[in-house]
């Protein structure tokens, strides 16, 4: 569909017609989705379109504007950030802790007001993540910074731009949109999408996120936005710097506004005409707490009318006419009795704080994560301590600091051992990894995980044989390795404790029935660190079967978009270990057969690994059909220059994709052998 209105266009007054119409469609249909939740359009549908425009730009990358929707991938990586002063400063809060607080806030304002006249406030959910300042210059988002010290953040831009809740052009502006406009808000990344971010992680060996506000802040401060644009972050706006700006006299007029002009306003903003309305609006809020999509850590309170705003004015560091009513954090304090240290599937060693038992919000508490040694550092923790331990947001519990008042001069340093507490061998802490690892593939603990993971929901699925079943007939000696699985007999396994005949028949029944397995699920079950489950669908629809992608060297990897430096080299060095070599030797001679991927017509693959470039215009054949072939093969087509194309492909009056080409040594072809390597 995409191509063949692309082909309906000639002139170039009818492409940036048609532009706008993609650009205006795209925007309205993404705000319906991202800020209203209120879809209209078809997700394939939507995909038509924007795939249409990015056709459509590549061809004209002249005419691509700041503002449209392909721009929110994610620009140049930066080497720091810019700073950016605030023009009126980001200010804090002051905290309540307990409804009589907030009776005590009125009497304040009352105090300074000097008079008793009811005060009209909102109450807005207080989200824990990241204040932000978005900058529109005559409707365009220009400019985007973190709050910082409040008076000078940091300029983010490019990676606030990756957020699809923010609407790069404002909507519905009129006469009375301010040339420049300052939004503020707070970034933030749902439970959902993090506990989804957190396993995908763990699958790829990298380090977890210790908490959504974490990840949130992790995503925003990367400096390459493209990093960002793959990072499930999302905002709330709840004010402007400056709200005389706006034809606004309220804050709850001021929310409804900033809602028109695209942006996302939480729903559960209220208009209260009295503290003891506000004070029932934090009840129910912390009753839907549990509940909600992410994660809050109480309510604000804001004085609605600005003209009162005004004459209250502010502190140094907070405005006296809002205040924060925090929720009871699920907190506790309990000692740290010992530090154990986990070897995980990668080798990745994890310390783990062992505690006294602790009643952490309605859950008795053991153990908790210490995520990894800069982490446990960073804490300042000593074995004996009293530490403060938090389950945040629901999400497993964090040791959050030692209590350092109660130190008797009693407490011991943690030591982080040098061997693998599991296979003795010396641990590796590579360049710039926060984790410390095992480098021993035969390490038994490795191989445990290794194969707990290959059998559990992740990997191969192989019903009966979870982690425990898994621990135990490697500890049985009945396997070591993935083809030993495939060894298994009924009377072995039912002569186990705990087994029967029918549990040992079910086993071996889902062992068999896993013998076939997809590409991808078979290359997300050997569990090749940095390979997830999505780099495996990836791998699996470019090389379409096993041998094919056996074949593949680190630049071929690299081809695939979507799959970085860090990944190539880790495929290159699993597949290249010939004890791996030897493990899928011997899978195959006991009968495992990886399927093909089948919808893919690259099956073929001719040109699997290539990538091509077109400069200039092709005599022989359409661009169009020269693409399609391209791909047909198994190849890939290129819009713009880059290291990973493989053919520059020259046309009648090439442009200065020729020069670069050249300037990059890339391998230049004419039509000719293009058609000859088509096969045409
Ligand atoms: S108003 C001058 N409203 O809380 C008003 N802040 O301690 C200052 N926050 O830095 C901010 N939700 O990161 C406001 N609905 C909300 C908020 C909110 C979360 C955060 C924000 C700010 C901090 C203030």
């Amino acid at each position: 569909m995409a191509q063949r209105s692309l082909l309906n266009i000639s002139g170039k007054n009818d492409v940036r017609q048609r532009l706008q119409v993609l650009r205006q469609e795209i925007n309205l249909h993404a705000h319906r989705y991202y800020v209203l939740d209120d879809p209209i359009l078809a997700d394939a549908e939507y995909d038509r379109l924007f795939q249409e425009l990015v056709a459509l730009e590549q061809q004209h990358p002249e005419l691509i504007t700041p503002d449209s929707p392909s721009q929110r991938v994610g620009g140049a990586v930066l080497a720091q950030f810019a700073t950016v002063p605030h023009t009126v400063p980001m200010l804090s809060l002051e905290n309540a802790f307990a409804a009589e607080e907030l009776v005590d806030f009125e009497e304040r304002l009352f105090r300074f007001l000097q008079n008793r006249a009811p005060i009209a406030y909102v109450t807005e959910p207080k989200l824990d993540g990241l204040a932000v300042e978005l900058v529109y210059e005559n409707g365009l988002f220009t400019l985007g910074s973190t709050r910082g010290d409040g008076l000078v953040g940091e300029e983010i831009t490019q990676n606030l731009k990756t957020i699809p809740a923010i609407p790069l052009r404002l909507l519905n502006q009129d006469r009375e949109t301010p040339k420049r406009l300052e939004v503020r808000g707070e970034v933030f990344i749902g439970l959902a999408e993090f506990r989804i971010l957190n396993e995908e992680r763990g699958k790829a060996g990298e380090p977890l996120f210790a908490n959504p506000r974490n990840a949130a802040a992790g995503s925003l401060r990367q400096l390459d936005p493209k990093i960002t644009a793959t990072r499930p972050l999302d905002l709330y706006v709840y004010g402007v710097s400056d709200p005389t700006a706006l034809p606004c006299t309220t804050q709850h007029e001021l929310l409804k506004h900033l809602g028109s002009l695209g942006f996302k306003v939480n729903p559960l903003v209220h208009l209260c005409r009295s503290i003891a309305e506000a004070i029932k609006q934090f009840a129910l809020l912390q009753s839907q707490r549990s509940a909600l999509a992410y994660d809050i850590d109480g309510m604000v309170v804001k004085v609605n009318d600005f003209a009162l705003q005004e004459r209250l004015g502010a502190k140094a560091r907070s405005p006296r006419w809002a205040i924060a009513a925090k929720f009871p954090a699920s907190q506790a304090t309990t000692r740290l009795v010992a530090v154990e240290f986990g070897v995980g599937r990668t080798g990745a060693i994890t310390p783990v704080a062992i505690l006294e038992p602790v009643q952490v919000g309605g859950v008795t508490v053991h153990r908790a994560t210490l995520h990894n040694e800069d982490e446990l550092r960073r804490k300042g923790l000593m074995l004996g301590d009293t530490v403060l331990v938090q389950r945040a947001g629901d999400v497993i519990p964090e040791v959050v600091k030692p209590v350092i008042e109660n130190r008797t001069g009693q407490e011991q340093p943690i030591i982080m051992p040098t061997t693998c507490p599991e296979c003795s061998q010396p641990l590796v802490r590579a360049g710039q990894e926060a984790i410390t690892r095992c480098p021993n593939p035969d390490c038994p603990a490795q191989r445990v995980r290794g194969l707990i993971h290959f059998t559990g929901k992740s990997g191969m699925d192989i019903e009966g044989l979870g982690k425990k079943a898994v621990e135990q007939l490697v500890t049985q000696g009945l396997i070591q390795d993935i083809p030993d699985i495939y060894q298994l007999k009924v009377e072995s396994l039912a002569a186990l404790d705990g087994w029967g005949d029918k549990s040992a028949e079910n086993a071996v029944r889902a062992i068999e029935a896993s013998r076939t397995p997809t590409l991808a699920k078979f290359l997300a079950a050997l569990g090749i660190r940095h390979v997830g489950e999505v780099t495996a669908q990836l791998l699996a629809r470019h090389f379409s079967s096993l041998a094919r992608l056996l074949l593949a060297g680190e630049a071929d990897f690299l081809q695939i978009e979507g799959i970085g430096e860090q990944v190539a080299t880790s495929l290159v060095d699993y597949f290249q270990d010939p004890a791996v070599q030897e493990m899928l030797a011997r899978l195959e001679v006991l009968g495992i057969r990886v399927q093909e991927e089948k919808p893919d017509a690259n099956a073929q693959g001719g040109l699997a690994g290539s990538v091509f470039l077109f400069t200039g215009s092709l005599a022989r054949l359409s661009r169009h059909e020269a693409k399609s072939r391209i791909k047909e093969l198994g190849g890939q087509v290129a819009s713009g220059i880059s290291r990973k194309v493989t053919h520059v492909v020259l046309g009648d009056s090439p442009g200065s994709k020729l020069t670069k080409a050249l300037e990059l040594g890339l391998a230049v072809i004419s039509e000719d052998e293009f058609l000859r390597l088509i096969g045409r």
